[in-house]
């Protein structure tokens, strides 16, 4: 007999049973509550909601703990490339040698837009945001394969993952070259996928970009720390399109749109954009710190804060040091490093952050690994959606792997008129 939640309602009990996740987490399954008592649930935001069960990414927002399928990012951090843990995420477990090489050998042969892709970047206006492209070109991509229309085929689902992880990255760059009206560079079959994605945005045709190691490996890094983050608000929009049985590619897009929202994957952008401010000002951060406890400018200190990390983001760790490394190999002094650093600083110490539990994100340091870089500012949410990617695919196949796959449709409270009649327009007021 399993453990049950009681719940009383106008004198009547009801008993909704409790459900465990393999690291001992209880959610009261209230599956059948509606047809039972007629009641819903109300939960804006979706804080205290869990939309599915999921075996993918484990998170616990009060340790600072976080997971992709039971391996800590720490580890996968140290170990692993983007490649190998895309291969993780989407297929359950770490790939042999063997699986690897398909996998990458898929990725190499999947990363060519088909021509015609390449005219729909000629239709956007030259200061178009990429995440507009980018979404765009995905959702357009997909008409260019029947097959990824029937959802119900799985025997695609291979080629269609190593198409989209590959093509997006291909898109993105091609959407930077656009805006800068620079040439486009196609991808090069002996490059790895990091490695290409800085070849295809910063070479030239007449000559190739020097790739560092270091860089590259800094770039993987940060792909590799944003591909899954469970059920956030891109990785939700995409189970939520999916589950109508929308293509991946179109899933994927609306995944795109969600990350661009400046209180998710735009926050990245809106971190560097903070900082510059505050630099071009002389503030130390002090006084932006004050600003953003002052409640009437609703301002917020942008890199700070998590839905489910009430502590440090294990991510946000990693990158600092990462930063902090690869500012040093290339001998680069960044003002706004300093001025980051400083904020944190302050913050921890005061009231305000410790009594909400505002602790950087992993957005507070990566912006400024992709400034050192050369990657624009308008590109970093991209690059956030470029590695997010395997993450996306990896939560629309366990969609299509479980045959209990429901439409998602919240219902709601209605707080609007109750019945009125229709008033012919010559008797409105
Ligand atoms: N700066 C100042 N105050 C903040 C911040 C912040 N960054 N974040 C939260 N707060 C305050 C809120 O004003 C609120 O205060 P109140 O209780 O006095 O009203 C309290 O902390 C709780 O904040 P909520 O907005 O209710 O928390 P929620 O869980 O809904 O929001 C979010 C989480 C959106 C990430 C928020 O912390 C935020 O806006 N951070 C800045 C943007 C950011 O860095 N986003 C990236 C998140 S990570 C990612 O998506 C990859």
């Amino acid at each position: 007999m399993g453990e049950f939640a009681k719940l009383e309602v106008d004198g009547k009990v009801y008993m909704l049973p409790i459900v465990q996740g393999t690291e001992g987490e209880r959610a009261i399954d209230i599956s059948q509550l509606r047809s039972q008592t007629g009641l819903i649930t109300l939960d804006e935001g979706y804080a205290n909601t869990g939309s599915c069960k999921s075996a993918i990414t484990y998170i616990d927002g009060e340790r600072g703990i976080l997971r992709y399928r039971g391996i800590p990012i720490e580890e996968l951090a140290a170990k692993s490339s983007f490649i190998e843990t895309a291969y993780l995420l989407i297929y359950g477990h770490l790939p042999t040698r063997a699986e690897l090489r398909k996998f990458s050998e898929l990725l190499t042969e999947n990363q060519y837009l088909p021509e015609a892709v390449k005219y729909n970047f000629e239709g956007f206006p030259s200061n178009a945001h990429p995440m507009a492209i980018l979404s765009a070109v995905i959702n357009a991509s997909s008409c260019f394969d029947p097959s990824l229309m029937r959802w119900e085929d799985k025997s695609s689902f291979d080629v269609h993952a190593a198409r989209l992880i590959s093509q997006v990255r291909t898109i993105a760059a091609f959407s930077y070259r656009k805006s800068r009206g620079l040439p486009i560079i196609y991808p090069k079959k002996s490059y790895k996928y990091t490695a290409n994605f800085l070849h295809m945005m910063f070479s030239m045709p007449y000559e190739d970009y020097e790739l560092k190691p270091e860089v590259v490996r800094a770039l993987d890094l940060i792909f590799l720390l944003h591909a899954d983050h469970e059920q956030n608000c891109s990785t939700a929009t995409v189970r939520m399109v999916a589950s109508a049985r929308a293509n991946l590619f179109a899933s994927a897009a609306a995944g795109v749109c969600a990350l661009w929202g400046p209180l998710h994957g735009g926050a990245n952008q809106a971190v560097i954009e903070m900082l510059e401010e505050i630099y071009q000002s002389g503030d130390d951060g002090s006084k932006f710190i004050a600003a953003v406890k002052d409640k009437t400018n609703r301002r917020r200190l942008m890199g700070f804060g998590h839905r489910v990390y009430k502590t440090y983001d294990p991510r946000a760790k990693i990158i600092k040091k990462a930063c902090d490394d690869l500012l040093e190999v290339l001998d680069v002094h960044d003002p706004l490093l300093d001025i980051a650093k400083k904020l944190e600083e302050t913050a921890l110490k005061d009231e305000y952050f410790i009594e909400r539990r505002l602790y950087p994100n992993v957005d507070f340091y990566s912006g400024i690994i992709m400034r050192a870089i050369g990657i624009p500012v308008e590109m970093f949410t991209v690059i956030f959606a470029i590695g997010r990617t395997p993450g996306w695919i990896a939560h629309y196949k366990e969609m299509m792997d479980n045959p209990e796959t429901k439409i998602y449709r919240p219902r709601q409270i209605y707080v609007g008129p109750t019945q009125s009649s229709f008033i012919p327009i010559d008797e409105r007021k």
